[in-house]
């Protein structure tokens, strides 16, 4: 049996969701992940300090008793966006950096930024003040093609951002194309990459008839971006790190309306491990997994460390939302019902 020993890994990308769906689930990445970047787009999303310490005592509260876990908050950029608020919270440590969604990219995003130059000036405060810029890159113009919306978003917009503000620390956030691979290694920005886009190209949301359960955003792209992303994934590159974007839905609700996210917090680990072994790479899953995100943000990496071991894994097909033991709802996650041949062993000292 195979094991793999790294330091405890941080998840760049995460949507926690509130209320009993956030009790629900937070223990699959509290459990092994020493912090995460909490992602804004909650139904009322954060766009205040108020909100957003809110919003973290509604996470510690759902944490087991003992956990040292820590979300770190963002704010949800909008068009109404008060740059002294942003940049106190900033200072103040209650916002870890700002969420760019353009309006109506993805799940609650209606309160998105309409035209981003109007943000310039706030980018400019980021910049000075060293607070990391988060993106959600898609144009949303409905006359551009659903696969090219990354690419036009990174010519129309992000090369213009990254050419005005040099030393902002920007994050294209879930990338999903070889270009946005190419873009960011020239730009000296950095990227996460979910499990999804390393498993899945988009034929997957078409097997045995119209499939939800693949569908996210940015939407899952033709197999010779998969293969570039694995490429980047698992080069050890300082600028590709973890970053889940585990998008929990009840599946009546995904059913029903298509909601775009895909649930893989409970098997994220283990199903990037999966891709690193087959690229023969697993001495490079400790850089993205623990080191490359903590480098990027000038943080020191998590001090435990995770046990990982080369065992059968069943992935059980949904994971049940809970109120006073009553299942109130369910959620598929990601690889449900697959065999993986990882699984985590657990924190050891
Ligand atoms: C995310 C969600 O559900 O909040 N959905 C998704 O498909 N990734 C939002 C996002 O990150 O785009
Ligand atoms: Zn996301």
């Amino acid at each position: 049996m195979k094991t793999l020993t790294i330091i405890k890994p941080d998840d760049w990308h995460l949507h926690l969701r509130e209320g009993l769906v956030l009790k629900n689930i937070i223990q699959y990445t509290s459990e092994y992940y020493g912090r995460a970047v909490i992602m804004p787009n909650t139904k009322s999303p954060i766009t205040s300090i108020d909100s957003a310490i809110t919003y973290k005592k509604s996470i510690a509260e759902a944490l087991p008793e003992s956990s040292k876990f820590e979300p770190l908050m963002t704010m949800y950029l909008s068009d109404e966006t008060d740059k002294g608020e942003l940049i106190n919270g900033f200072k103040n440590n209650v916002f870890f950096a700002a969420k760019l969604y353009p309006a109506n990219a993805t799940t609650n995003s209606s309160h998105g930024v309409k035209k981003i130059e109007n943000l310039y000036e706030i980018f400019e405060s980021m910049q000075d003040s060293g607070m990391p810029l988060l993106i959600h890159g898609e144009v949303t113009d409905s006359e551009v093609d659903i696969f090219d919306r990354e690419e036009v978003f990174i010519d129309r917009e992000l090369s213009a951002i990254a050419r005005r503000f040099p030393k902002l620390k920007i994050v294209l956030e879930h990338i999903t194309t070889s270009y946005a691979v190419d873009f960011v290694q020239e730009n000296n920005i950095g990227a996460t990459i979910t499990p999804h886009h390393l498993h899945i190209n988009r034929n997957a949301m078409f097997f045995g008839g119209l499939n939800s359960d693949f569908y996210c955003l940015p939407v899952a792209k033709r197999e010779s971006n998969r293969l570039a992303l694995r490429k980047a994934a698992t080069s050890g590159k300082e600028c590709f790190f973890l970053g889940t974007d585990s998008a929990p839905h009840l599946i009546k609700w995904k059913a029903f309306c298509g909601c775009a996210g895909i649930f893989n917090s409970p098997v994220a680990l283990e199903s990037y491990l999966t891709v690193f072994e087959e690229e023969n790479a697993l001495d490079n899953f400790e850089k993205f997994a623990s080191l490359n995100g903590p480098k990027f943000y000038n943080m020191p990496p998590n001090r435990e460390k995770l046990k990982l071991v080369s065992r059968l894994n069943k992935v059980a097909e949904f994971i049940d939302v809970i109120e006073d033991k009553n299942i109130v709802g369910q959620i598929k996650p990601f690889h449900a019902g697959e065999t993986l041949k990882w699984q985590v062993e657990g924190i050891v000292n």
